[in-house]
């Protein structure tokens, strides 16, 4: 755990204040202190919550925000385009663990996306078992036929390729071409299949909420520090 009794050089990397190989330099040009008292030792041992930076308490030793993801940014740390980590602050990326999102979103779906460097927190939430509710808000390019609400909540629907039916999904008509859609599953492109398989197409998804965590309150590329 990030949280362990370490050298003084590895809390500071791990939390992208510097590199290993900055980290003399580093305590020459800033106040780094172990309980109050400055050190130039990169050595020495301590515990994260003994460590100050000029004053400032360091960065959580773990991190989880949500954040209202704008349209064309990927979710991922290697595809081509804007990677979403791209809007994090400069040493939140150079944090070691990543920090990465907890399952992903399409570069055109804006919303909630949950971000974390704990590891084992985002593979119990990505897990199937899970069946953590996430709440979408989508434009469709066609008015509703009528049965949406009917074949999502039936739990029979089987998307195209797919063997295993999708759980019962909620929907919610707010005019015949918005709906709000409640899924407790992250099947690849789920929702926009969802309604290529009742003869409509997403033009516009956003996602309201994941679980307990809303965006609402965050501008687009906003985020928040969470307790989760
Ligand atoms: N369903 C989709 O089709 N796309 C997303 O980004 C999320 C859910």
């Amino acid at each position: 755990m990030q949280n362990s009794y370490k050298r003084v050089d590895a809390h500071l990397s791990s939390l992208g204040y510097c590199t290993r190989s900055e980290a003399n330099k580093f305590l020459k040009m800033f106040s780094v202190c172990v309980d109050n008292e400055r050190v130039f030792d990169v050595t020495k041992k301590v515990y994260h919550s003994q460590i100050s930076v000029d004053g400032e308490i360091l960065d959580a030793p773990r991190i989880v925000i949500v954040m209202n993801k704008p349209q064309h940014v990927v979710c991922s740390h290697s595809d081509a385009g804007v990677l979403i980590y791209s809007l994090l602050p400069p040493r939140w990326q150079r944090r070691n663990p990543k920090i990465s999102t907890i399952g992903r979103l399409d570069s055109d779906t804006t919303g909630a996306i949950l971000l974390t460097d704990d590891g084992a927190l985002n593979h119990k939430q990505t897990s199937p078992k899970s069946e953590i509710i996430k709440v979408y808000e989508v434009t469709l390019a066609q008015d509703l036929r009528g049965d949406e609400a009917e074949v999502f909540a039936s739990g029979e629907l089987i998307l195209n390729g797919e063997k295993k039916p999708l759980l019962p999904a909620k929907m919610e008509i707010i005019t015949p071409t918005f709906v709000r859609v409640e899924i407790c599953e992250g099947r690849y492109h789920q929702v926009k299949r969802m309604f290529g398989s009742v003869g409509n197409r997403v033009i516009a998804l956003h996602r309201v909420s994941f679980g307990e965590f809303s965006v609402e309150g965050l501008k687009p590329s906003e985020f928040r520090v969470v307790n989760l």
